[in-house]
């Protein structure tokens, strides 16, 4: 297992849209092992395959943020199928380190992926799941969250990155993400 580096807001693999995993081998499996280390150190509660350079349609989700190993969920190809309600809280990401803000999200998701084992299966959350869900699944889309922030919230993140890149800090460092971020 090894620890990869966490890509920050600016790599363009960010804002790509990933393509899918026709099929579930062990180079997935060992994907799937090296990211869940890497969200642990960072640590963090979610982490899509792009955010570690890899554009494949590929995402952990973990509210335990790696204390409790039975709460992992690893989606390959996931797809929201339906959602409902509405909640607006504070999101963050790993890719933004320091950047927080509020983002609309629905309630209750359900969600369609295949397993580990190759296997078709379907998740329900709401809540915090539902809103990381949420998050993972735009990443596989190439959308970042700022990109549903508010016109104006939105301008005062990218005024605080660029001062951040200006000032050389710009950088994901394990040890310093949250369960807030994903
Ligand atoms: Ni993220």
């Amino acid at each position: 297992m090894a620890l990869m580096e966490i890509r920050v807001y600016g790599d363009p693999v960010l804002e790509k849209k990933t393509e899918q995993i026709a099929e579930v081998d062990e180079s997935i499996r060992k994907l799937v092992s090296d990211m869940y280390e890497t969200m642990k150190a960072a640590p963090g509660i979610g982490l899509a395959a792009p955010q570690v350079g890899i554009s494949k349609r590929l995402c952990l989700v973990d509210l335990s943020a790696g204390a409790d190993p039975d709460q992992l969920k690893v989606l390959i190809n996931p797809e929201i199928t339906a959602e409902e309600g509405y909640q607006k809280a504070e999101e963050g990401c790993l890719s933004f380190p320091g950047v927080f803000g509020h983002v609309e999200r629905p309630m209750n998701v359900k969600v369609r992926y295949t397993d580990l084992e190759g296997k078709k299966r379907e998740i329900e959350g709401d809540e915090l799941l539902a809103r990381a869900l949420c998050h993972e699944i735009d990443h596989l889309d190439g959308v970042v969250f700022i990109n549903r922030l508010s016109p104006l919230k939105r301008r005062l993140v990218m005024k605080t990155i660029r001062k951040l890149k200006r000032e050389g800090k710009w950088e994901h460092r394990p040890g310093e993400g949250s369960e807030e971020r994903a």
